[in-house]
């Protein structure tokens, strides 16, 4: 049988011609018309200041710490179950990541204990937005204007979501996406910075550019460009930005497909879920997701690794996701320990994420879900509980 994968890069067919069409125009590079014109998109369609496009969501948080003038000793709030790379951007600046749990609800930030751990030293929040589902920006942006803290939004999973109405990535000082080929909408590697307050624009521009004011340069506002600051190169190529364009041009019909996906497993799996104990993952009211991720958190972490094994049997690709920085090499250096964060060291090893992605056919969907029940019904009951797992735990 057909396997399921978990992620497929999926186009909408005008990619090719819009890489010939840069490759035959000589403007390849990252200053270049193909690239702006991305800009420009995500600028009118999400009502946004500036937006700079890079080369990886991992440079657009790198570029976003460069912009916050982090000193060493700065404190930086984030969650534990995120991607190394919100952590590493600001480590490069010195500053150090404090960890703050998570609702296990939607696997996104606490903001109780986010608001406990402000000190005299941190700077900055970074409310990452796990399967495209929006933390609780209204209570971030309040605690962030009491301590006077800046906000970088980790939006890697949530282009085109919203917290009621509002773009994710467009709430904070800067809000970073990745384009990622796992991600919904892909040019293979790729990212962007939204950059929401416009006093920092000129300054992003320079760090983008290699530390240069070039962009100045091609406006014509200077007669020649020159080293302003300690830049990187943080652009992507003209290439992989006729691809990104080519995807914004079907995002919304991308979007609808996951939720189509989203919404067929909710269904079918909801009296699954209350039969064996499973959980589904939940919408905050005013969140309008764009369904990028679909995950379900078992009941232990030997039951999940055992289903995991069992669908793997059938064909069926599944996935955990990030193991916790708290409990990392790095983060332990850092001096965290299991036990500081309850109810992410409880939730991750229980979560496993189902194939999700705009390729799959309804029967695709329903083979996912009756292998879950066949795992249930058959493999997991009959008095045989332990035994099943045991079973799928030596395979
Ligand atoms: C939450 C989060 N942040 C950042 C990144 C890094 O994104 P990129 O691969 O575009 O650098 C990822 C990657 O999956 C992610 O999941």
């Amino acid at each position: 049988m057909k396997p399921i994968q978990l992620h497929e890069p999926c186009t909408f067919g005008a990619e090719e011609a819009l890489v010939s069409q840069v490759l035959k125009s000589g403007d390849w590079g990252g200053d270049s018309a193909m690239v702006h014109i991305c800009e420009k998109w995500f600028e009118e369609s999400y009502g946004v200041s500036k937006v700079l496009l890079t080369h990886s969501c991992t440079g657009a948080l790198e570029l976003a710490a460069l912009l916050c003038g982090l000193e060493e000793g700065d404190e930086v709030i984030m969650p534990s179950f995120t991607h190394p790379s919100t952590a590493n951007a600001f480590m490069r600046c010195g500053a150090k990541p404090v960890f703050a749990d998570i609702r296990a609800d939607t696997m996104n930030l606490d903001t109780k204990h986010v608001a406990s751990l402000c000190t005299a030293q941190t700077r900055a929040i970074v409310p990452m937005h796990y399967a495209g589902v929006s933390c609780e920006m209204n209570r971030i942006l309040e605690i962030a204007k009491a301590h006077d803290l800046q906000i970088i939004e980790d939006a890697a999973h949530a282009c085109h979501s919203q917290y009621h109405g509002k773009a994710l990535g467009t709430m904070g000082t800067l809000g970073c996406l990745s384009f990622h080929a796992t991600k919904l909408i892909s040019c293979g590697e790729g990212g962007a910075i939204f950059i929401n307050e416009p006093h920092l624009i000129e300054r992003a521009e320079i760090l983008l550019e290699k530390g240069t004011n070039r962009a100045a340069f091609r406006r014509g506002e200077c007669s020649y460009y020159e080293w302003k600051d300690i830049g990187s190169s943080f652009a992507p190529s003209a290439m992989s930005a006729a691809v990104l364009f080519a995807q914004l041009q079907g995002i919304q019909k991308r979007v609808d497909a996951h939720r189509q996906i989203w919404s067929y497993y909710l269904h079918h799996l909801e009296a699954l879920a209350q039969e064996h104990g499973f959980s589904l993952p939940s919408v905050p009211l005013g969140c309008d997701h764009n369904g990028y991720i679909f995950y379900i958190i078992l009941s232990s972490h030997e039951e999940r690794d055992a289903l995991s094994k069992y669908l793997d049997e059938q064909g069926i690709a599944s996935a955990f996701h990030f193991m916790p920085l708290h409990e990392s090499e790095v983060g332990k250096m850092l001096g965290s320990k299991q036990g500081d964060l309850p109810v992410t060291e409880g939730t991750y090893v229980k979560l496993l994420r189902l194939p999700c992605h705009a390729g799959l056919m309804e029967e695709d969907l329903e083979r996912v879900v009756d292998a879950i029940q066949s795992f249930f019904q058959t493999v997991k009951t009959a008095h045989n509980v332990d035994a099943a797992i045991a079973h799928y735990e030596k395979a």
